[in-house]
């Protein structure tokens, strides 16, 4: 399966894509850890590093290249999950165009709506294990003793804030297009992990089920 997960910072994105994923066995290609991993490996160019700091979108043509590349990759011949990519309409379009040349297309686009209070409280109390990646939240999953924890620049309160606007603005026009496509399906992103789990893997069965 081709899926997409289109949601505001803090919606969950990160966290539900690895249970999908892993459940799934396709990977995951989140664009915000590829510019991550770009800027600690000293490659991402120092306007990039201060756009995503200050909680701006870095350029399409940057992001649809690293999808380009990305999902060639042999490992993504079984299906993939796009988190956090595609966020504007013209990311959507470069992406139908690629996959389309390749014979191949997106299955199913998935949108996580959080309400905005809870969405800054998710991000600004979040932390990740530096080893292993694992997201974790000071109030709602609490990290273990010993993990090397880091707290992303860009959840701040104010970075938080000014991505939450970046998204309205933004992406935001993204959900009536996979809408107009009959791609979209909107998940309530409240309530527990495995709550918002259930919910997710209940629209993809109701998808996968062959009409009558
Ligand atoms: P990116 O890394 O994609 O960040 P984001 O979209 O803002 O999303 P987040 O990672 O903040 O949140 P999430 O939805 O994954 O939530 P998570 O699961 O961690 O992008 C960062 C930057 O990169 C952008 O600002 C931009 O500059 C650039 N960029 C990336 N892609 C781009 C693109 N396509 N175009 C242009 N620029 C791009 O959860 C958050 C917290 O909540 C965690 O602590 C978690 O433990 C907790 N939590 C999760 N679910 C629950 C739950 N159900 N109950 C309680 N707590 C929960």
């Amino acid at each position: 399966m081709r899926l997409i997960f289109v949601g505001p910072p803090g919606a969950g994105k990160g966290t539900q894509a690895k249970v999908v994923c892993a459940k799934l066995g396709i990977p995951q290609i989140s664009t915000g850890d590829m510019l991550r991993a770009a800027k600690v490996e000293g490659r991402l160019p120092a306007d990039l590093v201060a756009r995503m700091a200050a909680g701006a979108l870095v350029p399409d043509d940057v992001v649809i290249a690293l999808i380009d590349e990305r999902t060639r990759a042999v490992d993504c011949q079984p299906g993939f999950l796009l988190d956090g990519f595609p966020r504007t309409v013209p990311q959507a379009e470069a992406l139908e165009t690629l996959l389309s040349r390749r014979g191949s297309k997106i299955d199913l686009v998935l949108a996580l709506a959080v309400p905005r209070e809870l969405l800054l409280e998710r991000a600004v109390l979040r932390r990740t294990d530096k080893r292993t990646g694992q997201i974790y939240h000071l109030k709602y999953s609490p990290p273990p003793p010993g993990a090397d924890l880091e707290h992303r620049v860009d959840d701040l309160e104010e970075v938080v804030r000014k991505r939450l606007d970046t998204y309205e603005a933004m992406t935001a026009e993204l959900l009536p297009y996979y809408e107009a496509r009959g791609m979209l399906r909107r998940i309530d992103g409240v309530g527990n992990v495995e709550e918002v789990t259930a919910r997710i893997f209940a629209a993809l069965d109701s998808t996968r089920q062959p009409t009558r």
